[in-house]
């Protein structure tokens, strides 16, 4: 069945964090990736453990907090000004290769960004990167003030589309953002670039695929 819109994670799936790496590479040279990799193990974590202590902050501040960690533990010195060079990184990340092919191949049905990132951060990537010339829509987190992979935020997509939850189908390389929107009742496209193993969440996607152009195959 063809989804009536098709709704994307942002941060992981169309936009690649890991784009920071070079210039992290640059201040603390053969550091790049690790401070990479924690710095967004962390800004994930800060959503999950901010939700559940009902202390929503922007997606903004957490990304900050999470770099601030990953320098602190792994003994850096983070200066104010490559805090900020960083966070800027953020606002021109690079998309991943695939993410244009597939989406000029899946016009016919609305496409939507639905994502934990706030406004400030969000707007200027998707202008950057030219998608808000194919997308109908860029949903933030921000409305609800808690972050994915509770339901109020799936709701999000329904509410503002206008179309049941049965009829979207929602794309997301993070595993547990797929298991959380399926378990919401939305038809699932989990993008494993990597490989990985299923979460253990029981809320199976409905479908695992390599790439975003893959979705042509099964949705074009
Ligand atoms: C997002 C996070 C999951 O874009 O990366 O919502």
């Amino acid at each position: 069945m063809k989804p009536l819109a098709l709704v994307f994670d942002a941060y992981g799936t169309l936009f690649d964090v890991h784009s920071v790496v070079a210039l992290c590479d640059r201040y603390w040279p053969g550091k790049g990736v690790a401070v990479s990799q924690l710095w967004r193990t962390k800004q994930l974590e800060y959503t999950w453990q901010r939700s559940l202590m009902q202390r929503y902050v922007p997606f903004s501040s957490i990304t900050e907090a999470g770099l601030r960690y990953a320098c602190a533990a792994i003994g850096l010195d983070l200066s104010a000004a490559q805090q900020s060079a960083l966070m800027q990184q953020y606002l021109k990340l690079s998309l991943y290769p695939d993410a244009k092919p597939a989406l000029a191949t899946l016009g016919g049905c609305k496409l939507a960004i639905l994502s934990n990132g706030s406004p400030d951060m969000l707007d200027p990537v998707v202008a950057a990167s030219g998608l808000d010339k194919v997308l109908d829509a860029v949903l933030s987190v921000a409305e609800v003030s808690v972050f994915k992979p509770d339901a109020r935020v799936y709701q999000i997509a329904v509410d503002r589309l206008g179309v049941p939850k049965e009829s979207i189908g929602f794309v997301s390389s993070n595993c547990w953002d797929a298991c959380g929107a399926k378990a919401f009742g939305f038809r699932t496209y989990w993008i494993n670039r990597a490989g990985a193993p299923l979460d253990a969440l029981d809320a199976t996607p409905d479908h695992t695929i390599a790439l975003l152009t893959d979705l042509t195959a099964l949705i074009g």
